[in-house]
């Protein structure tokens, strides 16, 4: 059947923008990240950490407010994005927040540092949306780390917004329509990010898995949001169909959301959802 194309998005979607994402993504970085270095030792004066794959900069602010209390002395952070964009936001907050961090651009498959640079080495929500898996990426790390280093690295084993997603995508859109975030389903399991990183050379890998909340604003705002990015970025155009469709996929998107385990309703019909973050920890060598 062919499908009357409405351009780009159905009307009622809300545009794309940096601000549409940061409001979407909420905390969900910041806290993947404190649960991370929830992991390791605490960071140890003298530190040298790279922030790889920095975006806008959540690894390090989860940093600086897990260590806001007693800050070791003679820490610094180098972070490396390939976004310049990215690397423009990142550098604002060192002014705004007096991280003790340079910023670079730098693809994280060939980064520039020399070898044995780094006490430490975190990539946050960054090897799932690489081609290789992360492998270029981890090697470059596992290079970078002094003997005895610790890389971080992390995935989703529950992303509470699959289900929604799915439901609205199964029920409102065409059949066969791809879902989005498929390839995260690989890294569901923990075995996937321990495979990449033995791979990559650490050893001791461990990955635990752990919980984390997110609280959203309030529901029928964020559906909306939910709703605009997975249908502005999907692969599949969008009709008439989809435009009629709106309020039906808004309305089976809240209550997935509402439904799904561990999710709570508070103040001002804003939700708490809960993830399931796979942390991997591994060392490299200290010969
Ligand atoms: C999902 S975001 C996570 C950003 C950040 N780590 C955080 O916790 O907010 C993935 C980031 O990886 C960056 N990225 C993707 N491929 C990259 C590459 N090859 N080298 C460096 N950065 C990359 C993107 O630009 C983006 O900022």
């Amino acid at each position: 059947m062919l499908r009357e194309r409405v351009n780009p998005v159905p009307k009622q979607a809300i545009a794309l923008t940096p601000e549409l994402y940061n409001e979407l993504t909420a905390d969900i970085y910041v806290n993947t990240a404190k649960v991370s270095f929830a992991q390791v030792a605490p960071i140890p004066e003298g530190a040298s950490i790279h922030d790889n794959g920095c975006g806008n900069g959540s690894a390090t602010a989860a940093l600086m407010d897990i260590i806001a209390e007693k800050p070791p002395k003679f820490i610094c952070i180098k972070a490396t994005d390939m976004a310049e964009n990215a690397i423009k936001i990142y550098n604002k907050r060192i002014v705004d927040d007096k991280w003790p961090a340079e910023s670079f651009h730098m693809d994280s498959n060939s980064l520039s540092f020399p070898d044995n640079t780094f006490t430490h080495s975190i990539a946050n929500a960054l090897v799932f949306v690489l081609p290789d898996d992360g492998l270029g990426t981890l090697k470059e790390m596992h290079r970078t780390l002094k003997p005895g280093g610790i890389a971080i690295a992390n995935s989703w084993a529950v992303i509470p917004q699959m289900d929604a997603i799915e439901a609205a995508t199964t029920t409102t859109r065409p059949p066969g329509t791809p879902l989005p975030l498929l390839k995260r389903e690989r890294w569901s399991h923990p075995d996937m990010l321990r495979g990449v990183m033995q791979k990559a050379g650490f050893e001791d890998v461990k990955v635990t898995q752990t919980e984390m909340w997110i609280t959203t604003c309030e529901i029928h705002r964020y559906a909306t949001m939910l709703w605009s990015f997975v249908l502005g970025t999907s692969s599949v155009a969008c009709s008439i169909e989809e435009e009629e469709n709106w309020d039906r996929a808004i309305g089976i998107i809240e209550e997935e959301l509402m439904n799904t385990e561990g999710a709570e309703v508070v103040e001002g019909r804003r939700l708490k959802l809960r993830f399931v973050v796979n942390v991997g920890v591994g060392m490299k060598s200290p010969m």
